[in-house]
């Protein structure tokens, strides 16, 4: 097999929400990282040598007890390293520098928030026509650096103030600024992120589809040799992809099943056994098992106790079929954002219990699972597969069970929303608004309110919509729809005898999530 060569950038994750962002910025300019906190990385560093280093920001002041700290060797191994907010400040403070909060400076309060206009004046490879111009830039910080260390120049400050926003020592490499270049919010920061990448630490390119298919169908033939593997398929874009990656270099050996848990959407087996004989699947197993699924979430309504209650018939029913087929590993097609909201990536905490993060006796093998929606995405176009399966709306894999709220889920109320997703998903097609939205769970309200129908009260249901624009479902923006349709959708749902109103939701994430539970 072709030697998979380790990542050439190391991120060291200070715990920030936006480490996977800087992640997925760098690859955007076509190269891979490895993203481990402080510990990790100190280990990973035994082995590696990569280079460039990023720090992350993070969400403490360098000045905190339990200040989380990136490992001191950094400093002694020559590479070059880019501190951001955070990271600049470890970097003053462990070369020489001087820190300080925020109070009292002018242009800022003790928390500066948001867009920034930054000046920078420097003749460096990175900056050099960034320079003598002013940008706006993304920046979020409680402390500042105050005075530089020794070797560094101040290269950039915010234009009111003149708080430090830059500095560099390029002859060690060493770059480090106050504001957020993977925010996308940050114009210029995508093109600096690259300067250092490419100019300063000298990194080929080494991330692109074509590769990465190629990189992962080494790895399967080797990590697999002449054992066997199955794969649950749901239909949708990242185990689609998983699929279509694994089939070539299994066939035969691969054991491909789907399960109906009792919570699909209307017509989802149809598509979904559809969509695997376009992968080159024509025997795809079906399990009908709602009635097991059912019994196991249908006695609370709390969201993560459900998840649970999912998860303990889902991992039991993988190592079945898996011993059944005599496979020793699954497929799974997790993917970034499933990982770091389940707390299994990155320093952010835990937010839900995805389903496929269960234990199981199974090796478990995700492809994906440093991969974001947006590039899985790109990966199915590569594999050939068609627009319905690459642009699918993702769909939790515990489905329609997380889009009954505040009720114990019972099949009459999954008929419910299945019959209200249909009919919404046909009237924003109808309105050619569909394609615009990137997921919208449809969902019941189990508070009943009152309402009239005929002459008569009805004391019933509610449905929340929720439409939203997202590329990697880490953050969305809640989308707004004209309202001429919500209109249509409202009247149109709420003919059905149980549904008294309907409510749309705008939220963005954050502070909404895409799914209500
Ligand atoms: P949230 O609701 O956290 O969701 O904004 C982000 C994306 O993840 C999907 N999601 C899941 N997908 N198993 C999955 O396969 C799960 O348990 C799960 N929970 C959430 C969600 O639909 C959205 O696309």
């Amino acid at each position: 097999m072709g030697e998979i060569k380790n990542p050439e950038i190391l991120i060291i994750d200070l715990s920030s929400q936006l480490a996977a962002v800087i992640e997925r910025t760098i690859r955007e300019t076509g190269h891979r990282s490895a993203i481990f906190g402080p510990k990790g990385a100190k280990k990973w560093l035994e082995k590696n040598k990569p280079k460039g280093i990023f720090l992350s920001g993070g969400q403490q002041s360098v000045y905190d007890e339990d200040a989380l700290m990136p490992p001191d060797e950094i400093l002694e191994m020559g590479i070059p390293i880019f501190g951001i907010c955070y990271g600049m400040q470890w970097m003053a403070y462990k070369m020489g520098g001087r820190v300080v909060p925020n109070i009292g400076t002018k242009d800022i309060s003790n928390k500066n928030y948001g867009e920034t206009s930054v000046y920078f004046e420097s003749s460096d490879r990175i900056f050099k026509d960034i320079s003598h111009k002013e940008h706006k830039v993304w920046a979020s910080h409680g402390d500042s650096v105050q005075s530089v260390p020794s070797g560094f120049r101040e290269i950039g400050w915010t234009n009111k103030g003149r708080t430090i926003m830059a500095m560099h020592d390029s002859g060690r490499g060493y770059y480090a600024v106050q504001f957020h270049p993977e925010a996308p919010e940050t114009a210029i920061g995508k093109e600096i992120l690259r300067r250092f990448v490419e100019d300063v630490c000298g990194c080929e390119k080494d991330w692109s589809a074509e590769n990465f298919i190629g990189q992962k169908r080494d790895e399967i033939a080797y990590v697999m040799k002449g054992k066997k593997a199955v794969l649950a398929y749901s239909g949708g874009v990242d185990s689609s992809v998983t699929l279509g990656i694994a089939h070539p270099v299994l066939g035969e050996r691969l054991g491909t099943f789907c399960i109906d848990t009792g919570a699909l959407r209307e017509g989802e087996l149809h598509e979904i056994v559809s969509n695997a004989r376009e992968i080159g699947i024509s025997n795809l197993r079906v399990l009908f098992r709602s009635r097991e699924f059912f019994s196991a979430v249908g006695n609370s309504i709390d969201a993560e106790e459900k998840r649970k209650g999912f998860q303990s018939i889902y991992g039991p029913l993988l190592d079945h079929e898996g011993k059944a087929f005599g496979a020793k590993f699954v497929f799974q097609g997790t993917n970034k954002a499933d990982r770091v909201e389940s707390g299994k990536a990155g320093r952010s905490g835990h937010i839900k219990s995805h389903h496929n993060e269960v234990e199981i006796e199974l090796i478990k093998y995700n492809p994906l699972q440093d991969l974001f929606k947006y590039e899985i995405r790109a990966l199915a176009y590569k594999l050939g597969l068609s627009e319905e399966i690459a642009e699918r709306m993702p769909f939790p894999g515990p489905g329609i069970f997380l889009r009954v709220n505040g009720i114990l889920v019972t099949p009459d109320k999954v008929e419910i929303v299945r019959w209200a997703d249909k009919m919404t998903m046909q009237m924003f097609k109808k309105h050619n608004i569909y394609k615009e939205i990137s997921q919208c769970p449809v969902s019941l309200n189990g508070v009943p309110t009152v309402g009239v129908s005929g002459d008569g009260r009805v004391y019933k249901y509610s449905i929340v919509i929720h439409p939203v624009q997202t590329i990697d479902f880490m953050t969305s923006r809640g989308f707004q729809v004209p309202a001429h349709i919500r209109r249509e959708v409202t009247r149109e749902l709420t003919k059905h005898h149980e549904i008294v109103r309907v409510y749309w939701d705008e939220g963005d994430k954050p502070k909404a999530s895409t799914e209500p539970e």
